[in-house]
């Protein structure tokens, strides 16, 4: 049986303790109804049918479905009209439209009145089921408020951002004062660190708590495809773009876009943006006419804007305009005194996610995991107790349970006795780095000509490359640059095309 929440990254209920969707089809032909119920019903998905729009409205009401698919032509209320009721009684509830070739200008104009997408009859089932697995995810999201006051041990939280640390005391406050308001907010922060979990916070808290929530990574789009996906197109755009498409800005009319990495979006993109920001108009791709729209915007980076400003890679008037508000989430060993908490709410999430009466953690476990750098955050915490969690076989989590590179570590360097304290916030493979620079220099010493820093530089793009498969999304991720500075030294040092890494 296939499971949809396949796609879902973050609060999947799928397993033991899942709770059941629904999802409502909306058509009069009785067959498509039938096709959905096969495709999709599990023991954690109903599918229920209903054979009009106004039959489906009343169904709405009574089922409280977590998505709705309905057809666009039927008898009676057509698509469009239910899609404006159910809109006017509930922002939130993602509909999908279904239309036949040749429908699609209204299929269009369904997006504009907030439906979540539309699909083009007869299926293309594995799109199907990706939109459907998408629209449920989304509606998971939305209805999820994100909690960040200071948890109760006792409490029973499905999803919160956990921390008392002084410096995650100062992002709640943040988040409170921008609960009242529209205004844009930056967050930044390395990787893992949790800007996601607080741009759903602000959302969740926001005045548009009730409106829809989208969320984009830029890095993950193609460079040439992003600004179509925010901004939609025109037909005959580009090459491939066949008809008009309405882009996540129109779309999310009213409600909040959570523009994630936006170091990697391109300078003409970022011209758009800051039109959206200043004036609420945009131009479609290809087109000439201003769409006007009231979105509310919260992006996030893992990356220094300031650099990328000076590098000329990202507009200076826009970084200001993003940076009016900004959230630092500290990286986690900056709040080591945070790690304890997370342990204990991750025992808590996993126990009940996995099924597994998991309800305590040795001390030893406990002391490893607090002296551990964390250089991938809380999420790297997250897998290190998933990980823990699938080994463990009695009701406490033992030292034995987690990976080596946690249990070999046997202090932090600051821990280390006899040795100066390094400076803080020195990431732990300070002492690596050391070892490799004096070999370094040993061969600069013989060789006049060696140039330590580019050389070093153009290996270390070499092996991100390698590592990655030539894929230069993810190796300007793990080299912590942006796409634009790893393409520049790529041809700067001449480093070979990206296929010969594959
Ligand atoms: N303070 C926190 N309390 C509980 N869970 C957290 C916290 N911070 C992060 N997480 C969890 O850690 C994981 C990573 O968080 P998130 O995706 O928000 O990080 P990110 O900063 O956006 O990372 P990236 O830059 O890699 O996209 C998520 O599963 C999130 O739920
Ligand atoms: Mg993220």
């Amino acid at each position: 049986m296939e499971c949809l929440c396949h796609a879902a990254v973050r609060w999947e209920r799928c397993g033991s303790d899942s709770v059941m969707e629904t999802i409502l089809v909306i058509d009069d032909e009785a067959d498509v109804q039938y096709s959905f119920r096969r495709m999709f019903s599990t023991p954690d998905l109903r599918v229920e049918g209903a054979d009009s729009g106004e039959e489906g409205l009343r169904a709405i009401a009574e089922l409280r479905p977590d998505l709705v698919i309905t057809d666009v032509r039927m008898g009676g209320m057509t698509g469009l009209e239910t899609l404006a009721k159910i809109r006017a009684r509930d922002a939130k509830l993602p509909v999908i439209m279904m239309t036949a070739y040749g429908t699609t200008q209204t299929a269009i104009e369904a997006m504009k009145f907030g439906a979540f997408d539309y699909l083009l009859k007869p299926f293309d089932v594995p799109k199907l089921k990706e939109v459907v697995a998408k629209a449920l995810e989304a509606s998971r999201a939305m209805k999820q408020v994100v909690s960040y006051e200071p948890l109760l041990e006792s409490e029973d939280y499905d999803i919160g951002i956990v921390g008392r640390s002084a410096p995650m005391q100062e992002v709640f406050k943040l988040i409170g004062q921008l609960a009242g308001s529209n205004a844009t907010a930056l967050i930044t922060g390395e990787s893992g660190t949790g800007k996601e979990l607080v741009a759903r916070a602000i959302y969740s808290h926001s005045l548009r708590g009730d409106k829809t929530f989208v969320a984009i990574n830029c890095a993950a789009i193609p460079e040439n495809l992003l600004e179509s996906e925010l901004f939609g197109h025109e037909k005959g755009a580009f090459t491939g773009a066949n008809t008009q498409r309405v882009g996540k800005f129109e779309q999310c009319n009213g409600g909040t876009i959570f523009l994630d990495e936006i170091g990697d979006m391109t300078l003409p993109t970022q011209t758009k943006i800051l039109r959206v920001l200043q004036s609420g108009t945009f131009e479609r791709v290809g087109g000439n006419e201003p769409v006007r729209v009231d979105v509310r915007v919260i992006a996030a980076t893992n990356k220094p804007l300031e650099e990328a400003v000076a590098a000329k890679e990202f507009r200076e008037d826009l970084f200001y305009r993003l940076n009016v508000v900004r959230l630092r989430l500290p990286p986690l060993r900056e709040r080591a005194s945070d790690i304890p908490l997370l342990v204990n709410y991750f025992l808590r999430k996993f126990a009940k996610d996995l099924g597994k009466p998991v309800s305590s953690i040795q001390t030893e476990a406990l002391a490893a995991l607090s002296a551990h750098g964390w250089p991938g955050n809380v999420r790297e915490l997250e897998n290190v107790m998933q990980r823990a969690f699938v080994v463990c076989k009695g009701e406490a989590l033992l030292l034995s349970d987690l990976p080596p590179e946690i249990t070999k570590r046997e202090a932090r360097p600051t821990e280390a006795p006899g040795k100066p304290l390094p400076e803080a916030g020195a990431p732990v493979v300070d002492s690596d780095i050391e070892g490799l620079a004096r070999a370094l220099f040993q061969h600069a010493r013989a060789d006049s000509d060696l140039k330590i820093i580019p050389t070093v530089e153009r290996e270390l793009i070499i092996c991100a490359l390698r590592e990655t498969g030539g894929n230069q999304v993810q190796a300007a991720k793990l080299l912590g640059i942006t796409r634009a500075t790893l393409r520049k030294r790529v041809e700067k040092f001449g480093v070979r095309q990206m296929r010969e890494f594959n």
